[in-house]
């Protein structure tokens, strides 16, 4: 028989069944960025958005998730105390990673609901490989094995200087009260390279992510982000 006249093995056919989390039917969109890049306003904006289309809309995120996620936050993040050296650092968020997958993402994407994450694995790349200069290839192996494959269908980047997203977090703690936390109260040069690791991660991978300019407003990003979404498919107007 040729060669073309086979019968393909249904995975090959389908194009959604390339993806790695290749059996879920619905989007998984993370957002990313430096301390202060505004994802939570914009998050809040795109969950008003799905959820006037009328999707089952869930929102999440890393660290956290889950309440052994939640408890492995307050470990990673809090300013008392001995630090968690590096490996440990990362280990914990791993630990979160995988937890955070199983009990909360994987049940609901397979739901056919949305889930919209504040940070995910990209975040080890950026912050514990960019950041505290892990190496990379560690850190994609602990991704690899805390999220069992599953990987975001849409990644979308906040990029913003980081002396603005200093003054961003300054402001914030002024009117609010809350302090930053230990991550936060890094270096200058270590939330560099942290931004540099995002902008390469997105680079690499540009049908999967988006890089939009923080300091516009939100609408003009409300407006970039849902013409993405539209061109995907994901959502109408
Ligand atoms: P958040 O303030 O955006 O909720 O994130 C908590 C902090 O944890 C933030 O400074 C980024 C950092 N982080 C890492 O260093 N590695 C990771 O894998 C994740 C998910 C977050």
């Amino acid at each position: 028989m040729h060669r073309d006249n086979k019968v393909k093995p249904l995975y090959l056919m389908t194009k959604r069944l390339d993806l790695s989390h290749n059996w879920l039917p619905m989007p998984f969109i993370v957002f990313e960025g430096l301390d202060g890049s505004g994802k939570s306003s914009l998050m809040d904006r795109l969950e008003r958005f799905l959820k006037n289309q009328n999707k089952v809309v869930h929102r999440t995120r890393e660290p956290g998730g889950t309440n052994l996620g939640d408890e492995i936050r307050y470990l990673i993040l809090k300013n008392e105390g001995t630090p968690p050296c590096s490996r440990a650092e990362l280990l914990l968020y791993e630990a979160s990673r995988a937890q955070h997958v199983d009990e909360f993402i994987k049940p609901r994407l397979e739901k056919k609901e949305w889930v919209l994450s504040d940070r995910f694995a990209a975040s080890s790349i950026a912050f514990q490989a960019g950041g505290r200069a892990i190496s990379e290839n560690d850190v994609q192996a602990l991704n690899q094995f805390a999220t069992g494959g599953l990987q975001p269908d849409l990644t979308i980047l906040l990029d913003i200087p980081v002396e603005k997203a200093l003054e961003r977090r300054e402001r914030r703690e002024k009117t609010t009260g809350v302090q930053a936390d230990r991550i936060e109260k890094e270096a200058f040069d270590f939330h560099e390279r942290v931004r540099q690791s995002f902008l390469k991660q997105a680079q690499a991978d540009k049908s999967r992510w988006i890089v939009l300019n923080a300091e516009k407003t939100l609408e003009q990003l409300m407006l970039e982000l849902t013409y993405e979404l539209k061109e995907k498919g994901w959502a109408s107007f």
